[in-house]
């Protein structure tokens, strides 16, 4: 086996409390652009092809665990956190084979870019190295290890800023914690001990191990430290999420989508976007959303896990949770589409429209204030202003149907369950309470009655305040007041 087909195996450390960010939450959960921070590494270590991934959960281990639950991904418990060497140990049981590159990552680091990483591995295996520390450089280091280099710019110790000297202490290149290890390191490791001024287990001095039994170690510097910065209150993790979301645009951006003013544009990086959609200020876009080619999503919408096919226009203020909408359609602005939503091709959703496990066919128009909720509607049908479809008895949902053509007029109630013929007409303010047949009126509602003069006998009886408060009407009784 050479050293670039060895195989790789990761391990990220996310025992740690982060008791700063103040929070039921353990701190490696807190997510940023959708994504709990650990995952985004877990999803780095796949995106190199791990062959084996193994978390090190600690605080907060069951929720940790749950969180990634997945094939491929090995947890091992670290009961006590006694430093970031004990963490390894703890670890590298559950590493499969002996004979793996071993790379290191922080569960609190989402920042680090699969390429950067990718570029660390090939760095490290093709100049031979043992191990390889990824490094940075920032004018100010406080907080973080420090590279200490000898004559010929050698790494030769990490120092941490608790064991630096002053002048140490003025060193600007720092240990961001990530390192890649040939497969001596976890026998390497057992060595290590607690002899420092935190009385913790040191990974960093596996770096003097290393060099003490004579093998090459190099550090593999980072162009942009920003890559490694880590949350440790909750306005680094709001720092995180704001790089981390410039970048995801950035990415849209480039890839034929409109975004405007885009440090108000919150996108996760599990949507798909096609090109020549336009995204317009303040929209969220989340989880499984999917959106085509030449869509419209209008100012301040939040669409989760849905899908928009291509042409769709959603129009300003609209939420939209797990619905399908077809091509051609369009939405709002004020509409809410619920899960279960499934919207056929160039389907009208006006303003303060809601539906809910609703499936409307081809050209189906619902312009303005109705609820939708557990109905099936045929293509073309006219759902007029006011339509309630009442699907709830108080115990159970039930379901309707709704014909093709059909025309409902406004201020409609069906009471569910109920089916409505193809073609059918609904008189306006009806409550439908049976089934309507193929190409029927419905009319269900209380006769007209018109009382002749009942308004001047009215208002009469009110005179003195009318005359106050409402002149015209008082000229109008005037008029109308029998001689
Ligand atoms: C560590 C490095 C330091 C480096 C810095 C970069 C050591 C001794 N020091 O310091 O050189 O500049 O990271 O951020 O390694 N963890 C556990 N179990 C533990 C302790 C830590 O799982 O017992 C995990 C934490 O959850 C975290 C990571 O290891 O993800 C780093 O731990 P942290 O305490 O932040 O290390 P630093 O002191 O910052
Ligand atoms: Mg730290």
């Amino acid at each position: 086996m050479t050293e670039h087909n060895r195989p790789l195996d990761v391990l990220i450390l996310a025992a740690g409390q982060g008791t700063r960010m103040k929070s039921k939450l353990p701190k490696v959960l807190h997510p940023v652009a959708g994504r709990p921070m650990v995952a985004w590494a877990v999803k780095a270590a796949q995106e190199l092809g791990a062959r084996r991934i193994v978390v090190v959960t600690g605080h907060g281990a069951q929720k940790v665990e749950a969180a990634l639950k997945q094939p491929g991904i090995v947890f091992a418990r670290q009961e006590q956190q006694r430093g970031t060497g004990d963490a390894f140990l703890s670890g590298v049981g559950a590493l499969e084979q002996p004979d793996a590159d071993i790379l290191v990552l922080y569960g609190d680091t989402p920042l680090l870019r699969p390429e950067t990483l990718h570029d660390l591995l090939a760095d490290h295996r093709e100049r031979g190295s043992a191990m390889t520390v990824l490094t940075g450089e920032l004018p100010d280091a406080t907080g973080y290890g420090r590279i200490v280099r000898g004559a010929g710019g050698n790494v030769e110790r990490i120092v941490e800023q608790k064991d630096a000297s002053e002048s140490e202490k003025k060193i600007g290149e720092f240990n961001s914690g990530v390192y890649v290890f040939n497969s001596q390191a976890p026998e390497l490791a057992r060595r290590i001990g607690n002899d420092n001024a935190s009385g913790e287990y040191y990974l960093t001095d596996l770096l003097g191990l290393y060099r003490d039994s004579g093998k090459p170690v190099r550090a593999f510097k980072l162009a942009d430290t920003d890559e490694v910065r880590g949350a440790n209150d909750r306005a680094g993790l709001a720092e995180i999420e704001s790089i981390m979301r410039a970048r995801i645009n950035a990415g849209h951006l480039k890839n034929g989508v409109s975004i405007s003013a885009s440090e108000t544009v919150y996108i996760e990086d599990s949507v798909t976007i096609g090109r020549d959609v336009t995204i317009e200020p303040g929209v969220i876009l989340r989880g499984q959303t999917r959106i085509a080619d030449d869509v419209t999503v209008g100012a301040y919408s939040v669409v989760t896990d849905s899908v928009l096919e291509t042409g769709v226009s959603v129009k300003p203020h609209s939420v939209l949770e797990g619905a399908q909408v077809g091509s051609g359609s369009d939405v709002g602005p004020f509409a809410r589409l619920r899960p279960g939503t499934v919207l056929g091709e160039g389907v009208h959703i006006g303003n303060f429209v809601e539906t809910k496990n609703a499936r409307l066919g081809a050209g189906v128009k619902a312009g303005h204030l109705a609820y939708l909720g557990d109905v099936t509607i045929g293509q073309e049908t006219n759902v007029g202003a006011g339509t309630i479809v009442a699907n709830f008895d108080g115990v159970n949902k039930h379901q309707s149907t709704v014909g093709a053509g059909v025309f409902i007029g406004s201020n409609s109630t069906i009471i569910a369950p109920r089916c409505v013929g193809d073609a059918a007409f609904i008189a306006a303010g009806s409550a439908v309470h049976a089934d309507v047949p193929e190409g029927a009126m419905a009319v269900a509602r209380g006769k007209q009655r018109n009382i002749e003069g009942w308004s001047r006998r009215y208002w009469e009886g009110l005179k003195e305040k009318v005359a106050v408060k409402l002149p015209w009407l008082a000229g109008w009784l005037e008029q109308n007041t029998p001689q």
